[in-house]
């Protein structure tokens, strides 16, 4: 193997800058050539490609978002597209792949390695932390740590003005970022997309929180919860509790950038060099992990296909501490 394509795909993740870096640097480091593709599989498809080396990923280490840019690929969907996909790679003498990226850019990978026996290996990308056969990906950390501070500001208003907020938070199929930071901000409650909660239990965490005199109270929302829109539950809340001050804030992409936390910075540069390594060493359709501090490599459809678990312990210990 002699060049190593590297591209951002899906939503972007603070730290996918770290893990470019880190690609392109390992793969100078062992001789070889490192070809950056912009925008996503739509790059690759079009040819959109650039020859990086050491100095063109100095300073992006601290960067958020992608310099790479990235996108979400319809045509890539099609064997046509990842037809078109292959030639560049051909054509521009890539011979193997490092994507950087969530399910949607796995899903991908792995029929470009099927259906052309490309050497591609994934890195996990993404604030959802949605991921199977890893702990961590990359950004989730700093999704974590803004939403918190957003929460902890939000904690500030409702305090002065004993105001119950919805807070919703991004995580269209997983609670990682509502649970944690949930829990990280004293929510009174939390509402998943993993979980069956109801109004009744949303209302009765509020009587609650009533009957024990406090003054503010905050309700993470994600995204994908099963009961609705939060501006419903709201209202829902609103109609139950005439006398409550609800206020509803959507945090939105703002979750999405800032500079990468340090754990983020940590994870993505040992997934970026092990990336680079496993594709060395003959590896292909395995994403790259981090689990118990040890690197772990999953086959795509695994990671894909095992749904990422989430602690319901941290759930039963955020109400016991919410009273
Ligand atoms: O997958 C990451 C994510 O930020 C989800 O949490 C969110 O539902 C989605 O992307 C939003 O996607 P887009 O930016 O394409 O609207």
């Amino acid at each position: 193997m002699k060049t190593i394509g590297v591209l951002t795909s899906g939503g972007d993740a603070p730290g996918m800058n770290a893990a470019i870096r880190a690609v392109v640097r390992t793969s100078v480091f062992y001789s070889k050539r490192a070809v950056g593709i912009y925008r996503g599989y739509d790059g690759l498809i079009g040819g959109e490609t650039n020859e990086l080396n050491a100095k063109s990923v100095k300073n992006i280490l601290e960067m958020g978002g992608t310099i790479l840019q990235s996108a979400r690929s319809d045509a890539f969907r099609t064997p046509e597209g990842r037809e078109k996909a292959a030639l560049t790679m051909k054509s521009q003498g890539i011979d193997g792949l490092v994507v950087i990226g969530g399910n949607g850019t796995f899903t991908g990978a792995h029929l470009l390695h099927e259906e052309h026996a490309i050497p591609v290996v994934g890195i996990p990308g993404t604030i959802d932390n949605d991921l199977f056969g890893t702990d961590m990906t990359i950004g989730y950390d700093t999704a974590c740590n803004t939403v918190m501070e957003c929460i902890d500001k939000i904690r500030d208003t409702a305090n002065s003005h004993n105001r119950l907020f919805f807070v919703e938070v991004m995580g269209r199929d997983a609670g990682f970022i509502a649970l944690h930071t949930g829990l990280a901000t004293g929510a009174l409650e939390v509402i998943l997309p993993e979980r069956n909660t109801t109004l009744e239990d949303v209302f009765a965490s509020i009587e609650r929180g009533q009957s024990n005199q406090k003054t503010s109270n905050i309700i993470v929302v994600a995204e994908g919860n099963k009961i609705g829109s939060t501006f419903s539950i709201a209202d829902a809340v609103k109609q139950r509790f005439p006398e409550a001050d609800t206020k509803v804030t959507i945090l939105g992409h703002l979750q999405r950038g800032g500079s990468p936390s340090c754990a983020d910075r940590i994870n993505a540069s040992q997934l970026g060099v092990a990336a680079v390594e496993a594709l060395l060493n003959g590896k292909t359709d395995v994403m790259m992990g981090m689990v118990t501090g040890k690197i772990t490599q999953t086959f795509f459809q695994q990671a894909i296909f095992n749904k990422a678990p989430l602690d319901m312990e941290l759930v039963r210990m955020a109400r016991i501490l919410s009273i």
